[in-house]
């Protein structure tokens, strides 16, 4: 089962392969899928009756939050791809300054006078300073801007899949207990209840800084 697989990952992915080093919401959820498990095979002739009504909502609890964690996923990367496209002329001015002091020693070194060979170095050697001092101005500005961006898109992909997580913890966990029931004997099974609208599942932070304000 897909959601079983999910928790074991979730175990595993923690380093810690304890079940009391879950989260309390993730441990009442695997609680009552092992439940819910051992109770279908207690009682295979309730299965027939309430597994039916659970399994459509459970598997569409699983592919809401397999979509919504994947909207995370697609928001963070779009925001690295634009960092990228805004540091894009930072990237080229860095580039050019680089030439400009690297042509201007070869140019230099061409010179057959040496009077003219001597002044010539001279001089770019003066325009080079000037140059590297700008070059490394605006490369700590921007490496500090992408940093901060990146500080900021992955706490926004974690708010993001923490909150899409809890909402199909939460939402599973209802089903399993619902379908526990059932399984259990209890009073015939109500029609299970949808919940979550996935469009909620979106980021609601501050806003990014903008590059200008580095420069
Ligand atoms: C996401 O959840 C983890 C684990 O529960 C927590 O440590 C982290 O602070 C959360 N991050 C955000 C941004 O909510």
């Amino acid at each position: 089962m897909w959601a079983i697989t999910f928790i074991v990952l979730a175990v595993a992915s923690q380093g810690a392969l304890s079940f009391n080093a879950l989260p309390m919401a993730h441990r009442q959820l695997a609680n009552i899928m092992l439940k819910t498990s051992v109770s279908m095979n207690e009682h295979p002739e309730r299965n027939v009756l309430c597994f039916p009504i659970y399994s459509q909502a459970i598997a569409e609890a699983n592919e809401r939050y397999a979509v919504s964690y994947n909207e995370c996923l697609d928001v963070a990367l779009n925001a690295q791809n634009a960092v990228e496209s805004e540091v894009a002329n930072d990237r080229s001015n860095v580039y050019q300054q680089g030439e400009d002091v690297c042509s201007s020693f070869q140019g230099c070194s061409k010179i057959e006078s040496s009077a003219d060979y001597f002044q010539c170095y001279h001089n770019a050697a003066g325009t080079s300073l000037t140059k590297s001092l700008e070059i490394q101005t605006l490369a700590k500005n921007t490496m500090q801007y992408i940093q901060l961006r990146h500080q900021t898109i992955e706490y926004d992909k974690n708010y993001c899949t923490n909150k899409s997580t809890d909402a199909y913890i939460k939402e599973s966990t209802a089903l399993y207990t619902q379908l526990e029931q059932c399984l259990a004997g209890g009073a015939s099974p109500p029609s299970p209840t949808t919940t979550t609208d996935p469009s909620e599942t979106t980021t609601g932070t501050l806003p990014p800084p903008t590059q200008a304000e580095f420069h």
